[in-house]
Parts: C-alpha cells; sequence; structure tokens
C-alpha cells in the first residue's frame, strides 16, 4: 500500500496546532509541512485566537499575511513560546535535519528562542541515522570554494544548490550548498567541525532543539518526546 504522505503530513499539522493557547508568541515554520499548520492557524484566527506570530521565511511571512495572521518583528521578541515547523530527516532523541527549503538560518534563530518546538513530518522522515538527506548548509558567496574545499576536508562533499541554473539565494543572501557525509553517526561532531569553517553562516543540523515531533502515521500521529 502506497502511503499518503500529504495526508499524514496534514494530521501531524492539526494535532500540533492544538498546543496553541490564546495571547501566545507563535514561531512559524517554513516548507509543505508548515504549510499545513499556517493554514490551520489562520483558521484559528480568523475565529477569535489571539496570537503574534514570527515567520521563519518570506516565504511564511506572505502565505502568514495572506491569511491575516498577526505577526511580530523577532528582534521585539524576547522568547517564542511555540513553534510549528517541518524537517528533512529525525531521529527519535529528536536531532533533525532542516534546510531543505533553504531556510535554516531564520528556522534555527526562531528555533533557538522557543520554549516548545514541535516538528511535524509524515512518516517518510523518521530515520536510525541522519545523512540520506544532503545536510543544507548556508554559505557566504565570497567563501564559497573555500567552504566546498573544507567540506571536502572533513570527508564530506558539497554541491551549490541551483534554481533554474542559478545559485539558490537565501532570504539573507546567502548561498546553499548541500552537503553528504555518508550517515552521520555523530551530529555534535560535525555540527562543532561546521561551526568552524569561516564562510559558514549555518548549517541544517539543529540537536536539542526540538521538544517534541508529531509524525503523520497512516490515519493517526505519533508523538516522539524528549
Ligand atoms: C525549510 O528550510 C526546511 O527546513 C523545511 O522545514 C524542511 O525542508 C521540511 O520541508 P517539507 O515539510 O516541505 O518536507
Amino acid at each position: 500500500m502506497t502511503k499518503d504522505l500529504e495526508k499524514e503530513k496534514q494530521l501531524a499539522a492539526k494535532q500540533a496546532v492544538k498546543f496553541i493557547e490564546n495571547n501566545q508568541i507563535v514561531g512559524l515554520g517554513t516548507g509543505s509541512t508548515a504549510y499545513y499548520a499556517i493554514i490551520e492557524i489562520g483558521e484559528l484566527v480568523s475565529n477569535g485566537l489571539k496570537i503574534k506570530a514570527v515567520p521563519t521565511s518570506e516565504k511564511t511571512r506572505s502565505l502568514a499575511q495572506s491569511l491575516n495572521i498577526p505577526l511580530i518583528d523577532i528582534n521585539t521578541v524576547n522568547s517564542i513560546d511555540i513553534t510549528i515547523d517541518g524537517a528533512d530527516e529525525f531521529t527519535e532523541d529528536l536531532t533533525l535535519i532542516k534546510g531543505g527549503g533553504g531556510a535554516l538560518i531564520q528556522e534555527k534563530i526562531v528555533a533557538s528562542l522557543t520554549k516548545d518546538l514541535i516538528i511535524i513530518a509524515d512518516s517518510s522522515k523518521k530515520v536510525e541515522l541522519l545523512g540520506k538527506f544532503n545536510l543544507p548548509i548556508a554559505v557566504d558567496p565570497i567563501a564559497l570554494d573555500s567552504v566546498l574545499s573544507q567540506i571536502r576536508s572533513i570527508n564530506g562533499s558539497g554541491k551549490i544548490r541551483l534554481a533554474a541554473d542559478k545559485p539558490f539565494i537565501t532570504d539573507q543572501g546567502n548561498y546553499i550548498v548541500d552537503a553528504d557525509f555518508g550517515l552521520i553517526y555523530n551530529p555534535v561532531l560535525l555540527a562543532n567541525k561546521l561551526s568552524k569553517i569561516d564562510g559558514v553562516v549555518g548549517h541544517g543540523l539543529f540537536i536539542k532543539l526540538a521538544q517534541r515531533v508529531i509524525m503523520g502515521q497512516g490515519d493517526t500521529t505519533i508523538t516522539y518526546s524528549i
């Protein structure tokens, strides 16, 4: 039987928005799964829910505005009560790869300010070990070649992400390098190595940031918590 991944995404999104309470500051994720949560939140707002939301990308900002979800500048908040975002891969200990949509820098800033980061995912995203999905790395364009060479020096290989045959540019003006390190047995070690590379603005390993993952599975959801 083929899995209905869209339905699983929707189920996870519906379950996650139940945790939003009145008067909270809410982080809005980016990507095709977060999309369903934002639609649900728009519905709740139109029915009277009072929140202020912080988007994680320009795409999400536009979607939220189109749904009349009140937005607040991230620079004016000290903390975010709850954020609902997607992931490209997750393991049971809630380590994530994110950035498939290119919004990893803003997503990580929002995640790090968030008290309750809920990741929503379809069942294809759960893995034993991260790394089948290439790791997105945001790179300052002036450092592209040197970053690619330093990725090779730590036993990886990277390719610049393209969009319509041109480098994909993030909302912050960076390139994305999608890097293959094989299966990632030690995400903390890899994260530390990447953070030391000059020109790396950020990477898509999210470690100890998520409080739970709500995964759609068939007709229901499964929640993994820390
Ligand atoms: C956006 O930059 C990403 O981190 C997304 O959260 C991630 O790629 C998951 O996207 P989907 O929900 O579209 O699979």
